[in-house]
């Protein structure tokens, strides 16, 4: 079925040029790429977007990080965007996500892992609201 889902090249992705090459993985996979915008969370920005994360531990971090510099915000859509552009992410350690995966190529980090994608429908309804208006 049809979906979409929100993808963000996080600071150090920015930070090493490597906006186009990431982007250009979906485009070669086969999504649409519906919006794009460059933006610099702010810390109320930050603190919205990672809310259900409020209670953990690395909160603060997370927020210190994202808001470090630009990041860049893509709408996908495509058959089963959600999943299909979560398994291109890889898993959440950089160190331990698979070769092939947008975190397996090109990060090492936990927070500095390179790039988030929308984890439900629901989470790419709020993200979209918080991050595109
Ligand atoms: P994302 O939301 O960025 O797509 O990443 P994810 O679903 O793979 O991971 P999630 O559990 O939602 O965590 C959000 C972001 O928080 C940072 N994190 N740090 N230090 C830690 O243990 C830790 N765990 C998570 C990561 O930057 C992760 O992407
Ligand atoms: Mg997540």
């Amino acid at each position: 079925m049809t979906e979409r889902t929100l993808i963000i090249v996080k600071p150090d992705g920015v930070r090493r040029s490597l906006v186009g090459r990431v982007l250009s993985r979906f485009e070669d996979k086969g999504f649409k790429l519906v919006e794009l915008k460059m933006l610099t969370m702010d810390k109320a920005l930050a603190e919205d977007f990672y809310s259900p994360h409020a209670q953990k531990p690395f909160f603060k971090e997370l927020v210190s990080f994202i808001t470090s510099g630009p990041v860049v915000a893509a709408v996908l859509e495509g058959d089963g965007a959600v999943e299909v552009v979560r398994r291109m992410i890889g898993s959440t350690k950089s160190a331990e996500a698979a070769p092939g995966t947008v975190r397996g190529d090109f990060a090492l980090g936990v927070t500095q892992n390179m790039i988030h994608a929308s984890d439900s429908v629901e989470s790419f309804q709020r993200e979209s609201r918080i991050i595109l208006g």
